[in-house]
């Protein structure tokens, strides 16, 4: 097994003050412990989570065209790998080189990589635990490398758009070589739609929302009772984003080292925004991040689309 490097870990200093600032908030990274990477995976099962699916069958339905678009023999940079599942059925079809898959939830990281290696014994993996909220700094030996950034699943919706175009940006300065961006984007669709896909049936979605406190108890010393909360989700039109929020459900306090926060009835913590995109808006993202758009494959209803981009400097004129 490959040492996992870890790069740098989230750093909960920030959290106290976004805890204590009104309105209260969570970053939606904290969602990612190992439980929280296990209750995602069962989310992607759910038949309201339209996303996963999607995404999957535009990659099945036009997976040449999106090989020959970014190249064979790369390296892959997976953001947020989560489970590796999406890279591990392109890995063969692009002829990965070298697959470096990136999480910030590190255990769950070192489980996902161990079927990887039987499935693919010869392909050199680079594990790294980091958080990329900052950016994104990879190893002096990767740099060198040319790189296809995948960043499935929608990822860069949990990124405010300026955020997310900074994000990209920060992209082409990791790598010396020009690095091709490969990213699935969640597109605007009817409001019952994404509010379903955020509230299923079963109550998972709500199950990972509540997880975050047990994760933010761990890393602060809190004493969050999940009990006292209750799961939102609503899609904010006006800021073309999905919001999850949780909810006190009776007025409270909840307390850590140094620090005590009141909380009345009904006050909510916003733990995680998923804005949509259109394909306008999605344009404007990469122009802003500096990118050129190369290609985009959607599915037949339009929810959802694979973007294939460079960034615009290493175009040639
Ligand atoms: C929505 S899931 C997507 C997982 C997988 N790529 C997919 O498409 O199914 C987001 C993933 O990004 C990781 N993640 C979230 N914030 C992160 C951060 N700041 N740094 C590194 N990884 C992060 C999470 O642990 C999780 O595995």
């Amino acid at each position: 097994m490959p040492d996992l490097e870890i790069v740098h870990h989230a750093a909960p200093q920030a959290l106290s003050t976004q805890l204590m600032a009104a309105p209260a908030s969570i970053p939606p990274k904290y969602l990612y412990d190992e439980l929280g990477s296990r209750l995602f995976e069962a989310i992607c099962l759910l038949p309201e989570y339209y996303p996963t699916r999607t995404e999957a069958a535009i990659f099945q339905q036009h997976q040449d065209e999106i090989i020959e678009a970014v190249g064979l023999g790369r390296t892959l940079v997976d953001l947020g790998a989560g489970n590796c599942a999406k890279a591990a059925r392109l890995i063969p079809a692009l002829q990965t080189a070298h697959y470096v898959p990136i999480d910030i939830s590190v255990d769950f990281l070192k489980q996902a990589i161990l079927p990887l290696q039987q499935l693919y014994p010869h392909l050199p993996i680079t594990p790294l635990g980091m958080d990329f909220s900052q950016g994104i700094e990879l190893p002096k030996s990767l740099r060198e490398e040319r790189c296809i950034f995948f960043y499935p699943g929608s990822s860069i919706g949990n990124f405010q758009p300026d955020e997310a175009a900074q994000f990209l940006q920060r992209l082409t300065a990791a790598s010396d070589q020009p690095s091709d961006l490969l990213i699935g984007v969640d597109l605007e669709k009817p409001a019952h739609v994404l509010e379903a896909a955020y509230n299923d049936a079963l109550g998972v979605t709500a199950a990972f929302n509540l997880n975050v406190l047990r994760h933010v108890n761990r890393l602060l010393g809190s004493d969050f009772d999940t009990h006292d909360w209750r799961h939102i989700a609503l899609f904010n039109q006006a800021e073309h984003r999905v919001e999850m929020h949780l909810e006190a459900r009776r007025a409270l306090t909840v307390h850590w080292p140094a620090h005590s926060r009141r909380f009345r009835q009904s006050e909510r913590i916003h733990t995680e925004s998923s804005y949509k995109y259109t394909k306008k808006s999605l344009n404007d993202l990469l122009e802003h991040a500096r990118y050129k758009l190369c290609n985009t494959w959607t599915d037949a209803n339009d929810w959802f689309a694979i973007v294939h981009a460079r960034p615009a400097h290493s175009i040639t004129r």
